[in-house]
This record gives C-alpha cells, structure tokens and sequence, in this order.
C-alpha cells in the first residue's frame, strides 16, 4: 500500500482507516447532523445532556426527532445495538454501550443487543466458530458490566438464537437484491456466500420487538456511523414489512494510541483492553503518540497540539467530566506549561482506576450472564 493509499479514508462496517472526516460522511452516507435544537428536545426526556453528546462523540443521526416526536404521542421505542465477537473488548468499544444504558435508563426501555458471531464467522479468514462464539460469552460480560438491567436486556448470540431470527431474515433478503447489496456493501466476486446473505440478519433485532411482544414500535440504534450502510438498506425495505423504519444515533470512533484510525483489536499495542492489566496499560499509553514537540526545550517553547494528541482525546471522550479541568488541561498543554509524561500518567491511573472496577464487575457477570439471553 502506498502512503497515499493508506491515508484516504475508507469507512466501511469491515475498515475504518485514514484520517476520518465526519462531516464528509454526513454528506456521503445522507444522515442528518445532531443540531443544538434536537439536543435540547432529547434532553426533556433525558435531563442534563450526556457528556457523550455535550462533547459531540455522537454527532449524526437518522429520524431521531421522528422517534422523540413519536415518544412524546405515546409510542414507545426499542433500543438496539450490537457487536461482532472477533476478539476481546477494547475501551472503544464501550463508548457507545455506555451511551445506550443511559439511553435505557432515562428512557426506561428494552435493548436489544445482537452478538455477531456469525457475521465474524464469515467475515474473517482466521476464525472459528467456536472462536467468535467464545468470544461472544467473554464479550457479553463486558456488556453486563456496566450495568444494564437485566429484566429489560437481551442478548442475542446469532447462532445460538437462529430459530428465533430466521424468518424475519427471510423476509428482510428476500426483499433486497443483489445490486442493492452489491452496491451498498461492495461485494466481489469472491465474496463467500454467507457474507452477501448476512446483512438480512443484522436486520433482524430492528424488528424482533414485534415478533415478541406483538407491539410495533421503532428502533433507535446507538452505533458507530460505520454500522450506517447496514441501517440503509434496512430503512429501504421496513415499511413494506410493516415496521417502522430504525432510527440510529452515531457517534464517532474513539482513536488507538496510535497514529489515525480507530481503536482497532488488530492494532493490540494501540488498544487499550478491559481485561488488560495495570502495568499493560501503563505502558500502552507511556507508548501513545500525543501532540508533543520532539524536545522539551520545544515545547516549553512552542507548547504541544492536543488536537492531534490521542491522551487528550480521551480524557474528552471518557475520562474527564469536569469541562472545566478539561479546558484547563487544555491551556496547559497548549502553552507548554504540560508535558506529555505528566498526561500519560494520569492518563493511565484513571484508565487503571476505571478497569479495577470494571473487571470487578466483569468477574460479578459470569453469575448472571445466562438472565440476560433473550427468551422465546
Ligand atoms: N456488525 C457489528 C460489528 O461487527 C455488530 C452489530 C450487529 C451491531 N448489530 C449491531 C453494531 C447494531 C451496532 C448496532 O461490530
């Protein structure tokens, strides 16, 4: 790959990478910006904004305002979202479970939670099922974990749960061509098989509540806007179904340690797990790549760049609630008063302080794990 190569952006629910730029795929994939006037409308339900949206992780959506103005007449919505199992979880992936349990607890609504691991299956050359269904369990802990109420929870494990998914699967792909899929995901003539099938499964949770309860209402799915192409051909064939359209919130890609693109698994050096120890994780973020000058002396000098600094993104996106820390943080670094070793170590004992409790909870989940698989 070229250096060129490498640097475009590429957004697809199988590669991020390059630069990101989220207003281009605002414009690309025709989603709507989250505006002031929306925010203001969500938090009459939800109370003060969640720091996710006060900071703009989440920042595009799709019928989100259709949702609340529903909402607001009486329908109730579902929640969905989901995860492929292709190894453990890495601090990226809880941004948006974090944003979906505040979503539940301030809606008082169910979530459908969709475990993948057939989609890693047919995706990756390397795994096993056994593999993405292992993964599945361990995944789902992380889940659990933060807190989502067992009673209104539920997991879906693909395999595990085909029965139950399998008719509206059929109905989703038999209204779907091949041009379509062809078009939005773009598949080649070695695809395998079970890959241009599979997007009708993924489908399905935006739909289930029906088949459950009898109730029809709208899904809102939380997810990151790589997931987007999915939802797209979703929308197009809903309503024929008699469903409504899902609506999504998206939000942005929490950045690795490392140099663009999003926190990867692949990348494990640059991710930052929930099941890493503290020594491993002191020394990921020791090894970050920040916005710092080359020398001291420099930056004293010329201050350093946290706009491009991963360690300050993370005290925005996760780590920092008090704005006003932040911006102070901020000053610092940009006046050189700061440097980078001193963000790093704090950096690190709240990232420490943060996993100490989360594997707590972690180990706690195993007990309860089985109460939140979906029931027929
Ligand atoms: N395809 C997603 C992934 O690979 C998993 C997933 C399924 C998902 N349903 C979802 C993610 C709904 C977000 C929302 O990670």
């Amino acid at each position: 790959m070229t250096d060129e190569e490498r640097n475009e952006m590429v957004v697809t629910p199988w590669e991020v990478r390059g630069k990101v730029d989220y207003e281009r795929l605002i414009r690309e994939f025709g989603t709507q910006p989250l505006t002031d006037d929306l925010l203001r409308k969500l938090s009459k339900h939800t109370g003060k904004l969640h720091l996710q949206l006060q900071r703009g992780l989440f920042f595009s959506h799709r019928d989100l305002d259709i949702v609340l103005d529903q909402y607001e007449k009486g329908t109730k919505f579902v929640l969905y979202t989901g995860r492929g199992p292709s190894g453990p979880v890495h601090i990226g992936h809880l941004v948006p479970w974090i944003f979906t349990k505040h979503l539940q607890e301030k809606f008082d609504t169910r979530l459908y939670f969709q475990m993948t691991d057939d989609e890693k299956f047919v995706v990756d050359d390397e795994l096993s099922l056994k593999e993405t269904a292992r993964y599945g369990y361990e995944n789902a802990l992380d889940l659990i974990a933060l807190g989502f109420e067992p009673e209104k929870t539920f997991i879906i494990y693909d395999v595990r749960d085909i029965d139950l998914l399998y008719d509206i699967a059929l109905e989703v792909a038999k209204r779907i061509t091949y041009s379509t899929a062809k078009a939005t995901f773009g598949f080649q003539d070695d695809t395998n098989l079970g890959w241009i099938f599979w997007p009708s499964i993924q489908a399905v949770p935006c739909f289930i509540h029906k088949k459950l309860t009898g109730e029809n209402v709208p899904a809102l799915i939380p997810a990151a806007i790589d997931q987007d192409p999915y939802w797209r051909i979703t929308r197009d064939i809903a309503q024929k179904l008699g469903y409504y359209k899902p609506a999504q919130i998206h939000c942005r890609f929490l950045p690795g340690l490392g140099i663009g693109g999003k926190m990867s698994a692949s990348e494990p050096e640059t991710s930052i797990f929930t099941i890493d120890k503290p020594e491993v994780v002191k020394k990921k973020i020791w090894n970050a790549f920040t916005g710092g000058r080359p020398s001291k002396a420099e930056q004293k000098k010329m201050g350093a760049d946290p706009d491009i600094c991963t360690v300050y993104q993370y005290f925005v996106y996760l780590f920092e609630e008090d704005d006003q820390k932040l911006a102070e943080r901020e000053k610092r670094c940009r006046s050189g008063e700061v440097m980078c070793g001193e963000c790093k170590i704090e950096l690190a004992e709240r990232v420490n302080r943060f996993l100490a409790e989360h594997q707590r909870k972690r180990e706690n989940a195993k007990k309860i794990v089985e109460k939140f698989h979906i029931k027929r």
